[in-house]
């Protein structure tokens, strides 16, 4: 249902996570992938896997905060493959801690990462994508976007920022039947939570109504459905993947 035959997709921060989710389930869906990270080597396991599908995988350099290093791995990718059909900004990072502490150089790390490479990376794509009459950016969010989260100042703005991007995208780039999405996840199983002590993770399962966390296939099903013709009239959208812990 979601059919993604040969349609070529940019994963930012693949290397492993969400992105490397992601990556694989556009992978499995038929598209074929430009895999980027801080460094094209970090992102050889998920091209690796990506290969396993059947499916085409090269690996880039990309720093999404860095103006020069954007333009030159889309260049790149754009004369490997000849088109791009889905750009996924996936890429983020938290340095968390409460607004009183807060460095000026934590603040504008997250910013620069979470906000302002989506930014570059749109860019990057919106002309090509204008000109094939047909696009799709989905944008990770985040739950805590939406809601705010004590010690996450940074993040939540650069999280909250990106969903009105998203919204303004969308209404930009409309007219040129490319569509631009949001999913925010809630909490996601990772190494992460997965250290966390029994009662701790409790205790987070509470504030969950499907009461467990979310799994990479949970959020990455959700971007595979915003990528494919099967949201053709879905577009400036924020989907929470979350287990129902925030209800728009
Ligand atoms: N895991 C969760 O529970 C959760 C919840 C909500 C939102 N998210 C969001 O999902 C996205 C992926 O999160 P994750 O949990 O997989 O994180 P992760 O740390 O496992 O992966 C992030 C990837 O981004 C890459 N990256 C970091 N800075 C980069 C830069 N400047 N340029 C290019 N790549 C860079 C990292 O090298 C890494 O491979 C992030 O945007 C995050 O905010 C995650």
């Amino acid at each position: 249902m979601f059919e993604l035959t040969d349609k070529v997709a940019v994963v930012t921060g693949s290397a492993r996570g969400l992105g490397q989710a992601i990556a694989l389930r556009l992978a499995e869906a038929g598209a074929d992938l430009a895999l980027c990270d801080l460094e094209a080597g970090w992102v050889q396991e998920t091209a690796d896997k990506v290969r396993a599908t059947g499916r085409r995988a090269e690996c880039y350099a990309m720093n999404v905060a860095d103006a020069s290093s954007v333009t030159e791995a889309i260049a790149a990718m754009l004369k490997d493959f000849g088109r791009l059909d889905i750009l996924v900004n996936n890429a983020g990072i938290t340095k968390d801690g409460l607004l009183m502490r807060m460095s000026e150089a934590d603040w504008d790390a997250v910013l620069d990462v979470n906000l302002k490479g989506a930014f570059l990376c749109t860019k990057s794509v919106m002309r090509t994508m204008m000109k094939q009459r047909a696009g799709v950016i989905v944008n990770v969010a985040s739950v805590i976007g939406l809601m705010g989260n004590a010690g996450q100042a940074n993040y939540a703005a650069s999280k909250g920022g990106l969903i009105s991007f998203t919204k303004t995208v969308a209404k930009e780039l409309a007219s040129r039947n490319v569509r631009c999405n949001a999913v925010a996840p809630g909490f996601i199983r990772t190494k992460m939570t997965d250290a966390l002590d029994e009662e701790t993770q409790n205790a987070m399962k509470n504030m969950i109504p499907l009461s467990r966390f979310g799994e990479p296939d949970d959020v990455a099903n959700v971007v595979v459905f915003l990528a494919s013709d099967a949201s053709s009239y879905v577009t400036g959208q924020v989907i929470s993947i979350c287990g129902g812990m925030v209800m728009q």
